[in-house]
């Protein structure tokens, strides 16, 4: 494909040869219709002055070679019959008779004689002008004549002169062609490697130009396309990171929960299996091992449990069935559920014992096993369980939880990394916070790192 300038030197150049020929061509018409012409005129002119000057004591011959040598023009005399009486540019005794020239005959009816013809005396072609005058009551015929070649000659100065003009004025006009096609191409070079900038994603931010309206127009619509371009990137960017981040996230999930799964399931396969291999094996032993079976089979179905529940929770198609419940039986109840998990561990309850509220049993079980298991997991010393009227109160002054994750502990499968996954899956919280929201209920969480935390849920 052409560049550019190519197409308009191309284009220019034919233009160029057109014109060319086509003022050629008029200047060639114009110009010898013009100077035959005009020689016609200056010779019935000349040949009318003439007329004037000549009389009876005229020497014709002597005027006809002042005439020939001053005006390079040939000056006959014909008499009525046609005899040459006077001739400037050949012997007029050996030319023929001329009463049948058509410029003589024409020049009897008419007020001059006019022809461009060949000249058989001369033998070249010329252009006659004859006028028939009247002397000493004699009729005789002037005529002047001029050669072709001459006026041919002033024809060709003048094409010439036109020609120059006309070429002058095409150098003029293609060079300030070029310099506008240079100024377009250098334009046009800006917006290309603009493009290709963009299409590199270099990050382009802007082009401009001054040279004409409409490329001010194109280069700050590019502007704004590369902009608008740049933003969709970096969202985009922006969408793959957290594409990428939530499909992390939802990796650490699933291995979290394969992990949960597959302790209790080495448990059971490994114990029963020696079952199955050993029949002899010790009632004591056998009864031991069948305790851990059943624990284990407890933790998986309580950890399917808590998936479900929390689904559900996520869902919003959990209901509740609210019951006035005693708080502090309920407190104990699950207290001493997790005291055979933690039996080490020193659980305080505190404070009114004969608190009745009005809470979905099961669900606020959930709540307040959650807490205190977190408590329990995450210090050392004992945990204190403080009911009143309006509040119930985990408090607990183990590991503490940093301002920046205390936003987040309440978010489904939300651990803080440094904490082993052991036993956990990040869901104890979600679902309590979901169960306090469903009681109209407000959680508090107020937590210093290395001092300990206080959950607190307000009736
Ligand atoms: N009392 C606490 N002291 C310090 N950190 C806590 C306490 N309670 C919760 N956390 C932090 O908040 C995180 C979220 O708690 P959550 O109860 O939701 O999950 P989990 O205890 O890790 O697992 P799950 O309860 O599902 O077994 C915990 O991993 C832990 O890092
Ligand atoms: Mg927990």
């Amino acid at each position: 494909m052409l560049k550019f300038h190519q197409i308009i030197l191309r284009k220019f150049l034919l233009l160029f040869a057109f014109l060319f020929l086509l003022v050629g061509a008029i200047v060639h018409y114009w110009t010898y219709d013009y100077y035959i012409d005009s020689s016609k005129k200056a010779l019935i002119q000349d040949i009318s002055l003439l007329s004037f000057t000549i009389n009876n004591r005229t020497n014709f011959d002597a005027l006809a070679r002042k005439i020939k040598k001053n005006l390079q023009l040939r000056f006959t005399v014909i008499a009525k019959d046609g005899t040459v009486i006077a001739e400037g540019y050949k012997d007029k005794t050996s030319m023929e008779n001329h009463r049948y020239r058509p410029e003589i005959m024409q020049a009897d009816n008419e007020k001059f004689g006019e022809i461009i013809r060949h000249s058989h005396t001369l033998n070249k072609d010329m252009l006659y002008i004859a006028k028939k005058i009247e002397l000493k009551n004699k009729i005789i015929y002037i005529r002047l004549a001029k050669e072709l070649k001459g006026i041919y000659h002033e024809f060709v100065n003048l094409g010439i002169k036109i020609s120059a003009v006309v070429i002058l004025f095409f150098i003029i006009l293609f060079f300030m062609s070029y310099k506008i096609n240079t100024q377009i191409q250098y334009e046009t070079n800006k917006i290309v490697d603009f493009l290709k900038a963009l299409t590199k994603k270099e990050k382009p931010t802007y082009i401009t130009s001054h040279y004409s309206q409409e490329f001010a127009l194109i280069t700050s619509l590019l502007t704004k396309i590369s902009k608008i371009l740049a933003k969709k990137e970096k969202q985009h960017d922006k969408y793959t990171k957290k594409l990428q981040n939530s499909n992390r996230q939802k990796d650490d999930i699933i291995s979290a929960i394969s992990h949960e799964f597959k302790n209790p399931i080495a448990v059971v396969n490994g114990y029963s299996q020696t079952l199955l291999e050993d029949e002899s094996i010790n009632p004591s032993i056998r009864k031991k091992f069948l305790t851990k079976i059943n624990n284990n089979g407890t933790k998986l179905s309580e950890l399917i449990d808590t998936l479900r529940l929390s689904m559900k929770l996520d869902g919003k198609t959990q209901s509740i069935q609210t019951h006035q419940t005693n708080l502090n039986e309920l407190v104990n109840e699950t207290v001493q559920t997790l005291q055979l998990t933690y039996p080490q561990k020193h659980i305080m309850i505190q404070g009114d014992k004969s608190i009745i509220v009005n809470v979905d049993k099961t669900l606020f079980g959930v709540v307040m096993s959650n807490l205190i298991e977190n408590a329990l997991k995450y210090s050392e010393d004992e945990v204190i369980v403080k009911i009143s009227k309006r509040s119930i109160e985990v408090i607990d002054t183990g590991i503490g939880i940093s301002e920046k994750n205390l936003e987040k502990i309440t978010e489904k499968f939300y651990r803080v990394q440094q904490n082993s996954w052991n036993n956990s899956l990040g869901l104890g919280l979600f679902l309590v916070n979901k169960i306090i929201t469903l009681h109209h209920f407000t959680l508090t969480i107020s937590s210093k790192v290395n001092e300990g935390s206080t959950f607190k849920v307000e009736f």
